[in-house]
């Protein structure tokens, strides 16, 4: 086969086309278009059930679209899944199996080493180094399931750093957690992004959203505006993508907001 030969958009980390995803007769992604740069820390926002998770599981081919396409790095999935790593929403997943710390961690060797290769010396000393990078290191013999929600998103960073992986995806990976785990979560992500990897993270604040991250994209069921923050997160964006629940969001960060941005300030 010719190289390349179905490349579509090879210099952007994601490229999504014409996206229509149904649950049934649910529509909860209705003909998205969106691309996302490289290197970049990207939050994807919108309203309860505006599909924010069908757009990571369809870019992670867990759910087949109806039609569209979606392409990484130029790639279809099938093509590029060693370069992905997705983290599920917390509520989506069931710890109660029994898996240590370091054998999450050990998992983002799989696609490298194989399912069925023992795990060798050399791969347990990767996974303790990358727990050591985001600070997990004597946690290692835990169960998973035993810790916190913001330990856990920690322990899923470290198996995206061991996997190599150039687009990270997690969904609300600051939901739920402590200030703390916050700070540290996003220093985390920050990290990948200057080592020149694409994260992209369903962010569910919109209070905080705009200091977090550099790029947006604003959902309800449909891409309502895409892009640098400064340029997409704007009232008259905010507002078409949010509609009535404006109430939730005021910027609480106040010395860098005008007064005529607050969105919903009248409110
Ligand atoms: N497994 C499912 N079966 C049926 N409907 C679903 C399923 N998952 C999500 N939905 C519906 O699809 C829409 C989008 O859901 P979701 O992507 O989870 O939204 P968000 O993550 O933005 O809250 C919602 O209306 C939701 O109820
Ligand atoms: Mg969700």
């Amino acid at each position: 086969m010719a190289a390349g030969s179905d490349l579509h958009e090879p210099g952007l980390a994601l490229h999504i086309e014409d996206l229509t995803v149904r649950y049934g007769a649910t529509v909860a992604l209705w003909d998205i278009d969106l691309d996302i740069p490289p290197g970049r820390l990207v939050a994807i926002v919108g309203p309860n059930g505006s599909g924010k998770s069908t757009l990571l599981k369809a870019v992670v081919g867990l759910l087949r679209p109806v039609a569209g396409h979606v392409r990484i790095f130029g790639q279809p999935i099938s093509r590029a899944r060693s370069r992905v790593a997705y983290v599920h929403q917390r509520a989506e997943v069931d710890w109660d199996f029994p898996a240590t710390v370091l054998e999450v961690v050990t998992m983002g060797l799989y696609r490298r080493i194989g399912w069925l290769r023992p795990v060798r010396k050399t791969h347990r000393r990767a996974a303790m180094e990358a727990l050591a990078e985001v600070g997990m290191e004597a946690f290692a013999e835990r169960q998973i399931g035993q810790l916190s929600g913001g330990q856990q998103q920690r322990v899923f960073i470290a198996r995206a750093l061991i996997q190599q992986a150039d687009l990270v995806l997690l969904d609300e990976p600051m939901a739920g957690v402590d200030a703390v785990s916050e700070d540290i979560i996003l220093s985390l992500l920050r990290n990948l992004r200057d080592r020149g990897k694409s994260v992209v993270v369903v962010h569910h604040d919109l209070s905080t959203v705009r200091r977090r991250f550099d790029w947006m994209a604003l959902l309800n069921r449909r891409l309502i505006a895409q892009g640098e923050m400064h340029d997409v997160y704007t009232p008259a964006n905010l507002k078409a993508a949010y509609g009535g629940q404006m109430a939730v969001f005021a910027d609480t960060d106040a010395e860098e907001t005008a007064p005529s941005e607050r969105v919903g300030g009248q409110l």
